[in-house]
Order: C-alpha cells, then structure tokens, then sequence
C-alpha cells in the first residue's frame, strides 16, 4: 500500500460504543474497519520498496489550530519514544501550540506508550485512568494515546471499552497526520482512531522539537525484522526500513553546526543497518566511518544484535576519536536452549566469539546488555549458564527484566512451568553479579582521570556538576555551571554503588 492508498483508506471515526455492547460485540466491529491494528496484518513483511518522502509540510488549514492552546506529551518506554515525542512536539509547534508542564492547563494531553512488558501498559492505564478527573474539569481537552501500544489490537479495544474519555488513537507509523487526526478529534464527538498495521514510508524533512542542547537522538533506521518469540517490537514497529545516509550525515552536520556535543543514532537493531538498501552496498560500519569525520565529540549507536554485527563495525570502531568505546549488547540469555526458543540465531559460544573479537580491537572497550530471566520453562542450570557468560564477558552493566508474555508473540503461546518468585529471585541474583561487575568496573578508574560531557547541575546546588563519561559512567564534581555543555577532565577520587565522585581538572580543548 502506498502512501495515497493508505490516505485513501486510512481515517475512519469509531463510534464510542455504548456500554452495553459485549466483548464479542467489540470483535466483529472491528472486522470491519481496516484502521484499527491488526498484529496479524503487522508480521507480514511485503517486498514494497520503501519510498522517501522529503516533502513534509504542515497544511495550511491547519496552521492557526494551535493557537492560544497548550499540549502535554508525557513519553513512555525507550529512546525511540523520546524521539517520537519530539517529533510530534516539533509538530505540534508548527500548529502554533505551546507546550506545557502542567496537565491541567494543557489543551491536547498525549501519552506516548510503550508496549515492550505487562508494567509498562498498566502504568499507561492507570495514567488513563486518571485523566477522567482532569477531562471532567475540563470537557474539551483532548486526550490522545499514540505509540506501540496504540498498534495492538486488544489495547484499542480495552480503550473503547473502558476509557470512553479518550478522544483520539494513532500509531508508530502515522505520527506526521498528526495534524490531520487532531482536527478529526475537535471537530468529532466520536472516538477517532487511526492505526496503520503496516509500516508506513520513510518521512524525511518532519518538524522536531528537541529536549536538550547538548545531547541529540538520529534515527537511522525503524523497524525490526527479527522477531525474537517473546518480543513485541516487530509488530509494532513494523518492518526494518534504513533512512539514506545522506541524510542522517546532513543531520548530524547540521547538529554539530548547532552545538551539540554528542548524538545517539537509534533504530532497534541497528547491526541491520542498510540491509534493505537495493541500490547500494552500504552497512553501518560505512556509516559510523562517514560520521567519524564530522567535527562533533560523541557518537554513540543502541541498540545493536549481536547477529548482525561485522568486522568492519569493529574495525571503524576501533578508530575511536569520536566513535565511543562503549557497546550495548544485548545477549538474553547464555544457555543455547534458551537463545534457540528465543530466535536469537546465535549461540552462546558465537556471542562470545563476537565478544573476544571487540576487545581484540578495542581492548579498553565497556559493554552492557540486556538479559530477560525466567523465560518459559528456564532451568536453574540455564540460568546458571546466563549468570556464568555474565562474568566471562565481564559486562560493566545491564538490564535485566523478568520476561513478561506479550499478547500476539509466539511465546505467549508457550507453556511455563517457572513458578513468579523462581522468577524473581534469579532476577535478585542475576541483579547481585550486576552489582558487583559495575562497582568493579568503577572502582578501577579511581585515581584516574576521565573526560566528561558535562550535562547540568544538581537541583540543590549549581556548583556541584554531573555528565557521563565516553563509557557512560555518571559522575559528580564540583565545579561552575558555566562548565555544563563542555567536556572537561576530571580527576576519579572515588568509586560510589552507581556513580564517580570526581575533581575537575581543566576543559579539554577542541
Ligand atoms: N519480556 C521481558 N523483557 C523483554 N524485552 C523485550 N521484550 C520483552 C518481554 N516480552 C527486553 C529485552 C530487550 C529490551 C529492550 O527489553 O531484553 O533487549
Ligand atoms: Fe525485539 Fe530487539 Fe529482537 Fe527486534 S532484535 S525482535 S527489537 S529484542
């Protein structure tokens, strides 16, 4: 489906059911309309070429919409997110709304959602179901939910069952009709929905807003191919669609022309960088090598697969300069029965072959990761395994989650013997040997002298700084605030749990 297809198709106003209506009620009303999501419709990869679109421009009808009104956007979930919600702020903006802290004097509140764990969606609920107070003061403020939860079918239907006072929903992948789907919300009594289950083209020249001055997020590619069992990601982030390198370097420049001493390229498997290109042979190493030689202090990439990631990656890396000796890698797990139900398509002895061949490289190299515990039917022996990869990799920190069943995913099919507190007391112990490696990894900078992008003050005092290290280590230091934006060397006095206290020594010169 094209862009004008999808238009064509796309916006459909849903009748608030009434409450009598039944479960099954709610199903065969959604047979009928195709912008409602469709998990089913989201797995399947088409061979459409993705197409470019550089031509994004608010309408004209639309510009005055905004003004005298105010818009709330609170972002749940990772980076992508965050990035999203700057987006539709810088959207929102061109609409002539302004943005505001407080949610009682807001306009339009939107919550952008995440959809990766069971938490992460009740958080959105409760949330919702605190609003009602604010919409009750206020009638004609608009409540939107937008965001990967928004892409799941049985999130919209508990929506329309329960939280009537929702005005709008849209998706991941029509963020930019935000214009179009606000004035169908005000000038419609009913709920409007619009979520395309297929991934939409690439959007290029879209209007952001962004949170900081010193740090900035890129997007290099969306989507994700992969389909590990238990993960949502793929579904509601569609398929793995690369933007051109031209204009990820263009933004990058454009960011350093403009301050910004560090930038996080973001995509959820970013190793896959490029892959979908039919014209040119053109990987993220080729990318990380172009963007080394743009005059900006950091780069940074998340979230990589350890599939995916080549020589030549490493090889471009191992230049360092402004490339950063800092990988997150996430591994889920170190029992190859485990990886083999997850769909990883490594093996435990491949990861760490992966893992020699990094520090081969870059020898002064910090890696993090990610770990789920208590995947179906885990044994304490695979999960002894996991714990044993931890210290052979010497990881110097990580997330680790308990693995929670998402509706529509292979794995939620599994059955699972692992009773919730085995659960839980692998997470504890898993978060122990965590503990320990990162204290480690801090206490042998003590002494040393580190440089610092240096981020803001302390709430309490102006002279007491904090910023993070090439290897993302937090640390604390007294200095003045004029130093916040800066890179600077500071001396390691001592190691905390979580953090370095530090001595500023002097701004390192450019
Ligand atoms: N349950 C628990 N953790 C999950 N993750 C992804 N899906 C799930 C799930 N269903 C974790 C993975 C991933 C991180 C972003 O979230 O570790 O790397
Ligand atoms: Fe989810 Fe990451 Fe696996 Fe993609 S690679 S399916 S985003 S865990």
């Amino acid at each position: 489906m094209n862009e004008e297809q999808r238009l064509a198709s796309a916006q459909v106003n849903q009748p608030k059911p009434s409450n009598n209506k039944t479960e099954k009620d709610y199903s065969k009303y959604f047979e009928k309309v195709f912008t409602a999501p469709s998990l089913k419709d989201a797995k399947k990869r088409g061979k459409e070429e993705v197409k470019y679109h550089k031509d994004f421009a608010v309408d004209e009808q639309f510009l005055k919409m905004g003004e005298g009104r105010k818009f709330y956007i609170r972002t749940y979930g990772c980076q992508m997110n965050e990035h999203d919600t700057e987006v539709m702020a810088g959207i929102f903006m061109q609409l002539g709304y302004e943005p505001t802290e407080e949610i009682e004097k807001a306009d339009v509140v939107l919550l952008n959602t995440c959809a990766i764990r069971e938490n992460a969606e009740n958080k959105v609920f409760g949330e919702l179901g605190f609003l009602v107070k604010y919409k009750r003061k206020n009638p004609e403020m608009i409540i939107g939910v937008c965001g990967c939860m928004s892409q799941e079918e049985s999130v919209v239907n508990k929506i329309l069952k329960k939280y009537p006072h929702v005005d709008m929903i849209f998706g991941t992948h029509n963020i930019h009709r935000l214009p179009n789907i606000l004035k169908e919300a005000y000038m419609s009594k009913e709920m409007v929905i619009e979520v395309w289950s297929k991934e939409g083209d690439v959007i290029e020249n879209l209007p952001k807003q962004r949170l900081g001055s010193i740090k900035a997020w890129v997007n290099i590619m969306y989507g994700c191919d992969k389909f590990c069992t238990y993960c949502i990601v793929p579904y509601t982030r569609g398929k793995e669609r690369s933007r051109r390198p031209e204009e990820i370097i263009a933004e990058v420049r454009e960011l350093a022309a403009q301050g910004y001493q560090e930038i996080m390229l973001l995509g959820q498997n970013v190793n896959a960088y490029g892959k979908d290109f039919t014209d040119i042979e053109y990987r993220l190493g080729d990318l990380m090598d172009e963007l080394s030689k743009i005059d900006i202090p950091r780069i940074r990439f998340t979230t990589s697969h350890p599939r995916d990631f080549d020589d030549h990656l490493i090889k471009v890396l191992a230049k360092g300069g402004n490339l950063l000796e800092h990988i997150h890698l996430p591994v889920q797990s170190g029992s190859n029965e485990v990886l083999k139900i997850m769909a990883r398509k490594y093996t435990r002895e491949h990861f760490l072959d992966l893992v020699a061949r990094i520090k081969a490289a870059i020898p002064d190299v910090a890696l993090t990761t990610d770990i789920i515990v208590g995947y179906p039917n885990e044994t304490e022996e695979q999960f002894q395994e996991t714990l044993d990869l931890y210290r052979k990799v010497g990881f110097e920190m990580a997330f680790t989650y308990i693995y929670s069943p998402r509706e529509g995913t292979p794995a939620a099919k599994m059955v699972d013997n692992v009773p919730e507190d085995v659960k839980k007391e692998r997470l504890h112990r898993l978060n122990a040997v965590v503990g320990e490696y990162s204290k480690a990894a801090l206490k042998k900078l003590e002494g040393e002298v580190v440089e610092v992008l240096v981020e803001g003050s302390s709430k309490k005092r102006d002279d007491v700084l904090a910023g993070y290290t090439r290897k993302n280590k937090l640390v604390n230091f007294e200095g003045p605030v004029e130093l916040v934006g800066e890179i600077v060397k500071v001396k390691v006095l001592e190691a905390k749990s979580y953090s370095l206290r530090g001595e500023f020594l002097e701004i390192v010169k450019r």
